[in-house]
Parts: C-alpha cells; sequence; structure tokens
C-alpha cells in the first residue's frame, strides 16, 4: 500500500519535504495539477524543494533547465520559488538549513545529473539526504525507475500526493472494475505504444475503437491503401499488431478524410459507427487523437468522438496522452470527461498490465512503515 499524504499526520509532513513534480509538457497543465499538493505540503512543511525534469537532455542544455519552469510556478502559486541553478549537495544544503519558514526551493532538470536515468542508488541517497520526507504528484513520470522516482525512496518516508493517489485508484478502479460496456480508443502517431494496451485489455474491453496510427497500421495488414499515411514501421511491432486483427472487439474505420495519398482522419460513417458505440458504453478509456487535429479540417474524427462523449451522461471517462489533453484543450472539451490522466507513457504503461516503478517504490516504502529518514 503506498501511504497517502492525506492520510498522514500532519506532524509527520513537517521539516524539509522533497516534492517530484513532472513539468514534461509543452503548456502548463501538468503545473497546474500540482498546485493542490503543492498547497497541501506549504502549509505543514516548513521548506519544500522541488524536484523535476525536462525533455531528455544528454548533459546540460540551456534550452531545458528549469529556471522559467521555477519562475511561472512561482506566479501560478503566488509564492517565491528560489531556484538552485547547480548540483551542489553541501551547499544546497547548506542553503535550506538558513530558509525562513514556508521557502520553496526547485532544483535545475535532474536529468542534468548523470545517475537521474540509471536509477543510481548514490544519487538517490544524495537527494534524499536534502530533506526529512518525500513526495512523488508525477504519475506522468513514474513508468519511469529514475533516481528522483525510485532509489530516493529507499532513504526517506515516501508518500504519493494527492493528484497521484486519486491517478492511480482511478486508473486501478477502470482497469479491474468497470461498468460495462468499456470502449477503449486509441489514436496517436505511434501504433506499437499502444500494443501493450490492446493485449492486456483484450478480453476487459468491449470494443476498441482505432484511428490515427494504430488505424492506419491494421487498415493497411488488411490491405487498404493507406498510401504515404502514418504507419508502425518497425517488423516485429507489425507482426505483433498484425495479430491484433484477430479480435472480435476490434472496430477499424470503415472511412477516412485524406490529403494527397495520406489518410489525416477518420471518416463521417466511422465516425457515426464510433458515437453509436460511446452511446452504448458505461466506461470508456481515450488516449491518443484519432486525426491530425493540428489542422481543423482533421479534427473532425476527434471532435465528434468529444461531442459523444459529452452527450452520454451515464459514461465514466478518462482520457491521457499529451496529444489528446492539448486537443481537448483546443476545442474547449476536457469538461466533458470525468477525468483527465496527466500521464502519457505512465498512463499507457498502467491500461498495459505493467508495474510502475514509481508505484512500486513508493508501496514498497509503504510495507517497511518507514517514518524515520535513513
Ligand atoms: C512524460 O512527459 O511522459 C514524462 O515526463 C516522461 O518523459 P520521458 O518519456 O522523456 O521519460
Amino acid at each position: 500500500m503506498m501511504k497517502l499524504i492525506e492520510k498522514t499526520p500532519k506532524e509527520k509532513l513537517e521539516g524539509v519535504g522533497l516534492l517530484r513534480l513532472d513539468f514534461n509538457s509543452e503548456d502548463n497543465w501538468r503545473m497546474k495539477a500540482a498546485l493542490p499538493t503543492l498547497r497541501y505540503l506549504s502549509g505543514p512543511a516548513r521548506v519544500l524543494v522541488i524536484l523535476s525534469h525536462k525533455g531528455r537532455p544528454i548533459g546540460f542544455s540551456k534550452n531545458l533547465s528549469l529556471k522559467k519552469v521555477a519562475e511561472n510556478l512561482g506566479k501560478l502559486l503566488h509564492r517565491k520559488i528560489t531556484f538552485i541553478p547547480h548540483f551542489n549537495f553541501e551547499l544546497i544544503k547548506h542553503e535550506i538549513s538558513r530558509a525562513a519558514d514556508g521557502s520553496i526551493f526547485m532544483l535545475e532538470n535532474l536529468r542534468f545529473i548523470p545517475g537521474e536515468e540509471t536509477n543510481s542508488a548514490e544519487l538517490g541517497k544524495k537527494l534524499a539526504s536534502l530533506g526529512d520526507y518525500y513526495v512523488n504528484e508525477a504519475f506522468a513520470v513514474s513508468h519511469r525507475a529514475h533516481a528522483s522516482v525510485s532509489a530516493i525512496t529507499r532513504y526517506l518516508p515516501s508518500y504519493a500526493g494527492l493528484g497521484m493517489a486519486r491517478e492511480a485508484l482511478v486508473l486501478c478502479e477502470v482497469m479491474n472494475a468497470p461498468k460495462k460496456p468499456l470502449v477503449v480508443i486509441l489514436g496517436g502517431g505511434k501504433a506499437g505504444d499502444k500494443l501493450g494496451v490492446l493485449k492486456f485489455l483484450r478480453n476487459r474491453a468491449d470494443k476498441f475503437l482505432l484511428g490515427g496510427a494504430p488505424a492506419n497500421t491494421l487498415s493497411m495488414l488488411e490491405g487498404v491503401k493507406v498510401g504515404k499515411s502514418l504507419v508502425e514501421g518497425d517488423k516485429k511491432r507489425l507482426k505483433a499488431l498484425k495479430a491484433i486483427l484477430a479480435y472480435r472487439n476490434l472496430i477499424l474505420p470503415i472511412d477516412f478524410r485524406r490529403s494527397g495519398n495520406s489518410i489525416f482522419d477518420i471518416g463521417p460513417h466511422t465516425e457515426e459507427i464510433f458515437a453509436g458505440e460511446i452511446k452504448k458504453a458505461k466506461t470508456l478509456i481515450w488516449n491518443g487523437p484519432v486525426g491530425y487535429f493540428e489542422e481543423a479540417a482533421f479534427a473532425k474524427g476527434s471532435l465528434a468522438i468529444a461531442r459523444a462523449v459529452k452527450k452520454n451522461n451515464k459514461l465514466f471517462s478518462i482520457v491521457g496522452g499529451g496529444e489528446t489533453v492539448a486537443f481537448l484543450k483546443k476545442y474547449k472539451m476536457t469538461g466533458a470527461f470525468s477525468f483527465i490522466s496527466t500521464g502519457g507513457g505512465a498512463m499507457l504503461d498502467f491500461l498495459a498490465g505493467k508495474k510502475l516503478p514509481g508505484i512500486v517504490a513508493l508501496e514498497k516504502n509503504g510495507k517497511t512503515n518507514r517514518t524515520q529518514k535513513k
């Protein structure tokens, strides 16, 4: 069991809290999602130190610095956030020890340090030495066994933040006890990335509705002429995708919107079929837009889905993935969904039945019931 901050006596969350957040999105929606936990902790914690990452840098890269992120978060939170541009842990400790009550610090992009992405125990220990307890409010990076997500929990009492706890609970519920029928919609630009979900939910989903690259790829494997459309290129993955064609609960588009000889969206007849399935559904999971929504002419399929979701007031709907959320924001449709996951890859891994290292680490920490700093 993970220890949750909202179930933890406030006095255990005093001192210096290390808070892992995920700022790896184009706009600030993940930042906004973390505000309740930030507000919750900035009361009892004397000092908060935010740990985060951005992009996939190899060594230091100025344009992936978190300096600007610290400024933006400070504005959103209406608090001063002191950005620490170096990883001299002795100096950082010194600065924290002199900080006034209520101070908030943010460390530089952790992926600049060797050891973060290899889950180095040494780095985990160094990070842990900065605080008295650790909170993971970064579901979106919890599929990565990285030092600030996993190793750090070996050395400190560790908790799940408000959003992290809710996200894990909601996803667990829709996977293990969904109200039926369960409809799963998969689109986006990478077909192979959806394989795990297709396999794991094969016997749980009543219907899979496919658009985007997964639909292009499977249609191509069925003999449809897809021209230069976005399809899976990896041979091994193509073979695995071919096996999906045997699923009886699979619905592929019957028509498309094209430009030149490429598919850019599902067609109007497919929209009707998808809307009909959504109308009957009680639970819906959606990851990946079904068209190239950046152009209005190819946003129609995804819009038809969002509108059908909005109309069904008996539906519990979960949506995730950076592109899908960007689409919903662009068309002001986020309110149509019951739950928006902050995770892209993390959501897909969770729905593919994989144990997320960040959650496993919190669960282990919960079992040892570690309440003292090591
Ligand atoms: C995300 O944006 O999905 C997470 O921050 C993880 O990023 P990564 O795929 O670069 O590890």
